[in-house]
């Protein structure tokens, strides 16, 4: 195609980017390029909540738990409501496994995708006016059209992912994205109410000086990960956790940088949700030149047994996962 050789210029409109791209949204039939517009217009309207939240009733927790065993805050349950909402009306979604559901929602229909999502994340950041996000995954249906989804549909793994992305609620709200063709970036312009190409071709720096560990739970790091980061301090590189995934990951992207969730005593297999968190951001990691790995191994090619499944999560500029590694 002719077009998806012009490189589109910083500020072409969201829409624009897709129809000229259209080679990068496979199985063009156009469900996965609607699909992606379903989640832009659900991330406008958690936006303008998330904009007022103090002025109308969405702080503080809900009183509730999610299946994890999180304290559910009010925007986690409203992001999720209008993420589910979204794409049960779009009909390209065939199923939606969120973290807030116990268990999938099957949508009993013939869409084609099964979308993973986070719908809010670092809940832990609402009332205090930090940087959020939600994060999602969107998979292809495995079983036929007309026969109900399976197991097969919902637990597959990272690496067949058709699509990943995360939407950035800071000082601006980003919407970042991989259909396997790289990362774009795109910033909403609230006045036009459209996501914008601000950030073309993303790439994240090989090597950086940030590490982002939340080092309140050093006891009880193993060795390997207590010795990598005397490493980063012997070598005067710089700590910034926010506590916000999507945030971490965001700024490790541009700047270079690794983030860490290790096993700890609380979390024996991580913190990290892999098919809500995980898998979505190591897709994008090495999408733009970066890595994603649980310590071991690359995140994509775990098997998920569980919807709920943690896994510790290393992710960002490919040097330094491969030195955190190596201890
Ligand atoms: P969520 O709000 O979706 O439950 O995710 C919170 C996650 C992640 O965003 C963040 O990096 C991490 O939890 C922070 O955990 P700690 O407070 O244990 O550092
Ligand atoms: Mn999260
Ligand atoms: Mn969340």
């Amino acid at each position: 195609m002719e077009s998806s050789r012009i490189a589109l210029p910083i500020g072409t409109a969201l829409d624009r980017f897709i129809k000229n791209n259209q080679e990068q949204f496979q199985y063009a039939s156009g469900e996965l390029s609607q699909l992606l517009r379903d989640i832009a217009l659900a991330s406008k309207v958690v936006n303008r909540e998330v904009n007022k939240a103090g002025l109308i009733d969405i702080m503080g927790a809900m009183g509730t738990q999610n299946t994890a065993g999180d304290q559910q805050q009010k925007l986690d349950v409203l992001a999720n409501i209008r993420f589910t909402r979204a794409l049960t009306k779009g009909g390209e979604a065939c199923a939606v496994i969120s973290e807030e559901s116990e268990t999938y929602v099957d949508l009993n229909n013939d869409g084609k995708y099964v979308i993973a999502i986070d719908p809010l994340d670092g809940s832990s950041n609402i009332d205090v006016n930090v940087s959020i996000g939600t994060i999602f995954s969107i998979y292809r249906r495995k079983s036929p059209i007309g026969k109900s989804i399976s197991e097969a549909d919902i637990l597959q793994k990272g690496e067949e992912q058709v699509a990943a992305g995360y939407i950035l609620y800071g000082s601006s709200t980003m919407l970042v994205f991989t259909t396997g063709f790289g990362v774009n970036g795109f910033t909403y312009e609230p006045s036009l109410g459209e996501y914008v190409l601000s950030h073309p071709h993303m790439e994240m720096p090989k090597d950086g000086k940030i590490y982002s560990i939340n080092e309140g739970s050093a006891n009880s790091f193993s060795d390997p990960v207590k010795k990598y980061i005397q490493y980063c301090k012997d070598n005067n590189y710089t700590a910034r956790y926010i506590g916000s995934l999507v945030a971490d990951f965001h700024r490790n992207l541009l700047k270079g940088g690794i983030y860490i969730y290790p096993a700890t005593a609380k979390d024996p297999k991580g913190k990290l949700r892999l098919m809500y968190e995980c898998n979505a951001l190591a897709f994008i990691a090495e999408q733009a030149g970066g890595r994603g790995t649980d310590g071991k191994g690359r995140i994509l090619e775990i098997q998920p047994t569980a919807l709920h499944q943690r896994t510790p999560f290393y992710v960002g500029s490919e040097s330094m996962v491969t030195k955190a590694e190596s201890f």
